[in-house]
């Protein structure tokens, strides 16, 4: 992708004499607001002075270090990581947990991945592309892991485990509604175990008729409003290839984890921390419930289906590629889009940008016609002004209308590929997309730290193998001597049963 070569920064535009009287008369009459404004602050401060003065020190001193430490010397990103010191027992799998627990590591919290012996996560074997190696869906969210395998519901993994809730600050789960309790780790034995412990759990429904209910992420998508808000008119509802639902509710999750954690600084406690996917998916999804509220007034003009008059329904429509937002905006056809299905570009008709958007498409009548001239005048006629638009991107690259469109500050978004995503230098060169050494299936590409800190410095490492961290967890962590880890090996708690193992997943 091209850079933008154009400074952001615009002049202001020109104003009438009659105009910029008043703008004169409005800035005096603001600044002479300000002045009084300040006065009246400044006795204020000279009074809280005085007061400041008849006050012990050291609390004035704790209202200015805010009870901070004295900032670090070392150099930015030198100084550790965000969540260094914090211990996470990774009790998730599939997706949404999973994103969660490796967007923890990534900001550099030690995370323990609780697998059962023998078999692991699920996803290690789903959609496998390298025969007997973990598969990309696996690799590709356990980033910055250790493993462990215990199986939880054998006597001796309890009393692992118990250790382990000792040693950690969060626990992270993504079962299905009640497993937990059912291995004995309710939230009141945890509590009493370690009162420090927080509890994470991602479900597929907060409390009501659907709580018990399993949920994967197009269930999500669908009962959290996106799936009937998504798509074309005159089509099905569609579910959107952004795990909104999984990766969604993950974000969603690790945000509550790092507030607890913060809260758990004054209160010395932790506590249980929900993040339904029905709840996260709305939450993504709030313009539309925006929209449900405003349709009791009106028509919704900026839908497309407003200027084909159509008449709306009782509920949100799909509205297929409109913006969402208060500048108009489609997916138009680019050069070569007959034989490259993602040869599109979208296109906004920003109103600030209208002028140049007109010369750019050679329409400069456009600028003053008052059919054109004006955004209401526009939204009746977006599906002319977007097919006019097209027959002149049609004529270009995807990439040189970015360019052309970009000079001259119209926002558009070339429509890329995954293949395109992949082999971006700009991407790699940020760690967004990173590439990964794995002992077993060689190297894979992932997605890295989305976030970036300047003092916190991400370092992507590959998924562990199943139980890679064992021996390791429970000598250096748990200080379980020699003679107590081959006791445990040969009780059955973290090797895998001899039969029955789970075959195979597709
Ligand atoms: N040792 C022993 N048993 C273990 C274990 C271990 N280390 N780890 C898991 N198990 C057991 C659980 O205890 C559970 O047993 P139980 O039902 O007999 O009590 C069993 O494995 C299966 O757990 P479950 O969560 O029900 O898995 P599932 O494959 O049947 O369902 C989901 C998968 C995703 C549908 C379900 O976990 C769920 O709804 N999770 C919440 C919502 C969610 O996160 N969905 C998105 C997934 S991306």
């Amino acid at each position: 992708m091209r850079k933008k070569t154009k400074s952001r920064q615009k002049s202001a535009p020109k104003k009438s004499a009659g105009k910029r009287a008043t703008a004169k008369a409005t800035k005096a009459a603001k600044a002479t607001k300000k002045v009084v404004k300040l006065a009246t602050r400044a006795k204020a401060l000279a009074k809280s002075a005085k007061e400041a003065k008849s006050v012990k020190k050291p609390a004035a001193k704790k209202a200015v270090a805010n009870g901070l430490p004295k900032p670090s010397a070392k150099p930015f990103g030198q100084a550790g990581k965000a969540l260094e010191g914090i211990r996470v027992l990774d009790f998730t799998h599939v997706q949404s947990g999973p994103t969660c627990t490796q967007l923890l590591g990534y900001m550099g919290a030690d995370v323990i991945k609780v697998e059962r012996p023998g078999v692991g996560d699920i996803t290690r074997t789903q959609l496998r592309d390298v025969k007997g190696a973990d598969s990309l869906y696996f690799t590709m969210l356990n980033g910055n892991k250790r493993s462990i395998t215990i199986d939880s519901k054998h006597p001796k993994g309890k009393e692992i485990l118990e250790r382990l809730i000792k040693h950690c600050d969060v626990l992270v789960e993504n079962f299905a509604p009640g497993a937990l309790d059912r291995m004995g780790l309710t939230w009141d034995y945890i509590h009493k175990t370690n009162p420090r412990m927080i509890v994470a759990s991602v479900k597929g429904f907060g409390p009501g008729p659907y709580e018990d209910c399993k949920v994967y992420e197009n269930v999500a998508q669908c009962a959290g409003g996106a799936a009937s808000t998504t798509g074309f008119r005159e089509g099905p509802p569609v579910v959107t290839g952004a795990q909104i639902g999984d990766s969604g509710t993950g974000l969603h999750l690790a945000f509550g984890i790092v507030c607890a954690l913060n809260q758990r600084h004054r209160t010395g406690r932790g506590q249980k921390v929900l993040a339904a996917m029905q709840d996260g998916v709305l939450n993504l999804t709030r313009v539309k419930l925006r929209d449900q509220q405003r349709l009791k007034h009106g028509p919704l003009t900026e839908y497309s289906q407003y200027g084909e008059g159509v008449a709306f329904g009782k509920a949100v429509p799909r509205a297929g590629n409109d913006s969402g937002g208060g500048q108009p905006g489609w997916i138009l056809k680019c050069k070569g889009w007959e034989e490259d299905p993602d040869a599109y570009i979208y296109f906004i008709t920003q109103a600030p940008v209208w002028g140049a958007i007109c010369d750019v498409i050679g329409r400069p009548e456009w600028k003053t016609d008052p059919d054109y001239a004006t955004p209401p005048a526009r939204l009746p006629r977006l599906k002319h002004i977007f097919d006019t638009i097209e027959q002149w991107t049609m004529t270009k690259t995807k990439f040189e209308v970015m360019e052309i469109c970009n000079e001259v500050d119209i926002p558009v978004g070339p429509i890329l590929s995954m293949k395109e995503i992949a082999e971006e230098p700009s991407l790699r060169e940020t760690g967004t997309v990173v590439e990964v050494d794995h002992p077993t299936r060689g190297a894979y590409l992932t997605v890295g730290n989305p976030v970036k800190m300047s003092d916190s410095i991400t370092e992507v490492k590959r998924s562990p193998l199943l139980g890679e961290h064992t021996d390791e967890i429970l000598g250096k962590e748990l200080r379980y001597s020699a003679k107590e880890i081959a006791e445990i090996k040969s009780s059955g708690a973290i090797t895998a049963p001899e039969k029955g193992t789970r075959a195979e997943a597709a």
